[in-house]
């Protein structure tokens, strides 16, 4: 199980970053998040648009180990930007990945830029 979450903490920038191009802009319903593929990624994007925003993170939500941030509820948490996983609401900051329910995992998060209509997400470039 550990070796599934360490996969995402590889994808994360230390070194230089890949811009990965992952959809078009309209791929992704407002609001809301969808999932997109990278290697053996699994990667939940959010256009968080009453925000003007976008996020990406792994899909995998830590508490039980279920692809499911994608389907999670955006909103905010003293004006941080989160998801609740859709099992049991567990809340997850957009921007860092910490838990806001002050329990002990989080999630990795990924930079997101929008170019001529298409979602870029960056990684490690070495991984
Ligand atoms: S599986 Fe995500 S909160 Fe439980």
């Amino acid at each position: 199980m550990t070796a599934i979450i360490e996969k995402y903490l590889k994808a994360e920038q230390k070194g230089s970053l890949y811009w990965f191009k992952a959809a078009s802009v309209d791929s992704f319903p407002e609001d809301g998040g969808a999932c997109v593929k990278y290697k053996d990624l699994q990667v939940a994007v959010f256009n968080f648009s009453s925000r003007g925003e976008w996020y990406a993170c792994q899909n995998l939500c830590p508490h039980k180990m279920e692809m499911a941030i994608s389907r999670g509820i955006t909103g905010s948490c003293e004006g941080e930007p989160k998801v609740a996983c859709p099992f049991h609401k567990k809340n997850f900051s957009l921007k860092t990945g910490k838990n806001l329910n002050n329990e002990d995992y989080q999630i990795t998060t990924y930079p997101v830029k929008v170019e001529d209509g298409y979602v870029f997400i960056g990684f490690d470039e070495a991984y």
